[in-house]
């Protein structure tokens, strides 16, 4: 079974092939192709929801074409079109919708609608050591910051979320104020390099108390404190980055490891686009050893958004014995919790 993967959910035009391995090909993604936008909107320092429609409705079909050139395949050698139906801007995952579904009525194929931050969870899956279930899932994107608990496909538990700027957002915010630019999250972790970790101390915002919830606005707040009580140079600039990725790299393991305790689970899977954050990689690893809890991450290519996880988290529901739904709608909200698929046991 081959099934292609559409993601247009905000800045990213994200299209690949995934193979369950059972015909002629081996498992796994065929081909995967990403335009990333970051061109569009560097001007107006984030995303500009408009231009990012215009933009996935003149990046999506060529795309297509390309992955489908790179696999080899034509449209005859499908079996299904899976395509982003939320959450995220709704104009921008209208155009891969919109297409999903065209494409795959004139190619007499099923399109299905997928949950963007479910292809994050299970994009470490698709690496070639994949992590087993039960398992403890951070997900650390633009728009999310989750601890939840994965009892199988179709099996989640919210445990914890951010009560206001998911991480992401947070270091977006704080490049800005920074002037590191768009986007911002790489932009700020390049300057942390440079940072002195022993300048500046942030705090570990709703660590001291019971509780997996998170909560970020504040890190930005003393981020711009910090920058008007100091001459902003270049070296004060990194020492704030470095001493900002440290707190929410802090912040993130606490909660995990409180997580993993509570919920008694001995693997993490970390996924979304901060997950790509080398201080954060080496921070829930250290974690990881003093607990002796796995951590699994995805290929760095599959941290930010991508097609790959949306064909693969298709693929994985139909295993999981989910049938096509025929309503055709895409939501710029969507909680994970309704995606969860009624047990048998
Ligand atoms: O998962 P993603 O591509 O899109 C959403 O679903 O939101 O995540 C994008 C977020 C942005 O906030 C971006 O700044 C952040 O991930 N990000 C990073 C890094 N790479 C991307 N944050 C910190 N360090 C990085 N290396
Ligand atoms: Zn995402």
């Amino acid at each position: 079974m081959r099934i292609l993967g559409i993601e247009t959910s905000c800045d990213e035009t994200g299209i690949a092939i995934y193979d369950d391995g059972l015909g002629d090909s081996p498992e796994g993604i065929l081909a995967h192709r990403l335009y990333s936008q970051i061109a569009v909107h560097a001007d107006y320092g984030g995303v500009v929801p408009e231009l990012a429609s215009r933009d996935h409705v003149r990046k999506t079909i060529p795309l297509i074409k390309e992955v489908l050139a790179d696999a080899n395949l034509t449209p005859q050698d499908l079996d299904g079109v899976a395509y982003t139906a939320g959450p995220g801007l709704v104009g921008a995952l209208l155009v891969g919708c919109s297409i999903g579904r065209s494409l795959a009525y004139g190619w007499e194929l099923p399109a299905v609608p997928v949950h963007h931050m479910e292809g994050h969870l299970l994009a470490p899956m698709l690496e070639e050591t994949p992590p087993s279930f039960p398992f403890l899932a951070l997900l650390v994107s633009g728009g999310h910051t989750q601890l939840i608990k994965v009892s199988q496909i179709g099996a989640y538990e919210l445990l914890g979320e951010s009560l206001d700027d998911a991480a992401g957002e947070a270091f977006d915010k704080t490049a800005k104020l920074l002037n590191l630019g768009y986007p911002g999250g790489p932009a700020l972790a390049r300057c942390a390099e440079h940072g002195n970790p022993d300048r500046f101390t942030f705090p570990r915002p709703m660590t001291n108390r019971p509780g997996l919830d998170f909560s970020f606005s504040g890190l930005k707040t003393f981020a711009l404190t910090t920058s008007q009580q100091n001459t902003l140079d270049e070296q004060t600039c990194a020492d704030i980055a470095r001493a900002f990725e440290d707190a929410v790299a802090d912040t993130l393991a606490i909660k995990c490891k409180r997580a993993l305790q509570q919920a008694e689970l001995s693997t993490l899977v970390v996924a979304g686009g901060v997950s790509a954050n080398k201080r954060l990689r080496s921070t829930l690893d250290a974690m990881g050893k003093e607990l002796n809890v796995n951590v699994f991450y995805p290929r760095h290519d599959f941290c930010t958004d991508n097609g790959a996880m949306i064909a693969y988290a298709r693929y994985q529901r139909l295993l999981a014995g989910e049938h096509d739904k025929l309503t055709i709608q895409v939501r710029p909200r969507w909680p994970l919790s309704e995606l969860n698929i009624p047990q048998t046991v």
